[in-house]
């Protein structure tokens, strides 16, 4: 039996954790320590709850506008004596989170070995996302098993000369939870929401909360989105606000006063797939809708000069505007207004993964125990 300390702290790796928490819960040669930082709340435990996932450990850091360093070292602290309490085989993080990368750390000099979820992602640029390129670019030093979502993010790590021998290909979790909450019809809890499915009208869905976006950037998408509320009377914007007050600030005064823009709080998992699946265009700066948005078919406006997710833009589903006022404006506009061009950029394509993201990580754990082999490698040929 192997104990496998998952560490994770802000909703998307939540989201992209459930999926082998599961697995591992239903492996008999696994033990896992749920071990979550409380660099989230409440946006935490939705996923927790929804996934029905009870953390051993909350190590319970959030603070109101926390700074990186201050939600670093709280990390780090905090799993410092539950690591030598514990003694895990292996600890398991996700992505480029700072409690991700906390996790890593705090294994690595406890001498516990690194499972990378999500591993080998880059941008090429050391500022953007900041600071998250820079955060995965770390725990991919101390990891010793990378589960890389696709070959493009494998090729990533071995350019960087990890081998080829240390690194699965898994595809990414995020499909399989997915795939599994697509399942459930749930209503939303806003009857504004439920209105807007039942009107009929096209939605546009937002989110926006990128650290590089925060300030002018924002406040731009704000303006641009109040211009596209009155210039698409008909439509419906819909924007569940990340829970972050910079965000906020910045971007829902310019949207005070139109009848077709629904502001709501973080919608749970099982309701923003929904309001996914309802929307015409997704105009985000989220990496995780990314992924998502392009396996439902709608078209996806990304609000970065960047992304660490070429697969999409290559599949032409995925297109990068950045935030400027005018451009955010004149690419909804063409969606809206060109159906050639938003049928070019509707199809459904399944680029980062077919499911079998958590059996293939758990294939690849036990390969690194000694105990099994792994499962072929994820490719979109599967
Ligand atoms: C963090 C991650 C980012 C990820 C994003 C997901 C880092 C460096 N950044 O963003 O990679 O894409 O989460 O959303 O780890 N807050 C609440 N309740 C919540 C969540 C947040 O009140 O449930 C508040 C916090 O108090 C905090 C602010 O929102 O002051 C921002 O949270 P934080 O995790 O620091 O956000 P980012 O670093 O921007
Ligand atoms: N999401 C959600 N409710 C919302 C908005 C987003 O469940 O109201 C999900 C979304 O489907 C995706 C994840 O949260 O899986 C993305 O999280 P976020 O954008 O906060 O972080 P990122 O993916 O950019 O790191």
């Amino acid at each position: 039996m192997k104990k496998i300390m998952p560490i994770y702290g802000t909703r998307p790796e939540a989201i992209k954790m459930a999926p082998i928490i599961k697995a591992l819960q239903e492996a008999d040669d696994f033990q896992p320590v749920v071990t979550v930082t409380g660099q989230h709340r409440e946006m935490l435990d939705q996923v927790n709850e929804l996934f029905q996932i009870t953390p051993d450990y909350d190590l319970n850091i959030i603070q109101p506008r926390q700074t990186l360093n201050g939600v670093l070292t709280r990390t780090v602290n905090g799993l410092d004596e539950l690591l030598v309490k514990e003694k895990p085989d292996a600890v398991i993080v996700q992505g480029d989170t700072t409690a991700a990368l906390g996790g890593a750390i705090a294994a690595f000099y406890a001498g516990i070995s690194v499972i990378h979820v999500e591993a080998g992602l880059r941008s090429f640029n050391l500022f953007s996302p900041f600071p998250e390129e820079a955060n995965r670019k770390m725990i991919s030093q101390v990891t010793s098993l990378h589960l890389a979502p696709t070959v493009g993010s494998k090729a990533n790590l071995t350019r960087e000369g990890v081998d080829s021998k240390d690194i699965a290909v898994t595809g990414n979790t995020v499909i399989d939870a997915l795939l599994d909450v697509a399942q459930q019809d749930v209503p939303f809890a806003d009857k504004a929401l439920e209105e807007a499915a039942a009107s009929g009208r096209d939605i546009h869905l937002v989110t926006t909360h990128r650290r590089e976006n925060q300030g002018s950037a924002m406040e731009g998408v704000g303006r641009a989105l109040a211009r596209l509320a009155e210039r698409y009377p008909n439509t419906l914007i819909v924007l569940p606000a990340h829970r972050n007050p910079v965000v906020r600030e910045a971007i829902l005064p310019s949207l005070e006063g139109h009848e077709n823009v629904i502001v709501t709080e973080p919608l749970p998992y099982g309701e923003f797939t929904r309001l996914m699946n309802l929307s015409k265009v997704v105009l985000t700066d989220s990496g995780g809708v990314q992924e998502e948005a392009p396996s439902l078919g709608k078209p996806v406006l990304v609000m970065r000069e960047n992304t660490e997710r070429p697969e999409a833009v290559e599949a032409g589903t995925v297109r990068l505007i950045g935030t400027d006022e005018e451009r955010v404006v004149q690419e909804v506009s063409e969606l809206f207004d060109d159906a050639a061009a938003y049928e070019s950029m509707s199809n459904a394509v399944n680029p980062y993964g077919d499911g079998q993201a958590a059996s293939r990580t758990l294939a690849a754990m036990r390969e690194l125990f000694g105990t099994g082999s792994r499962m072929p490698d994820f490719s979109t040929g599967n």
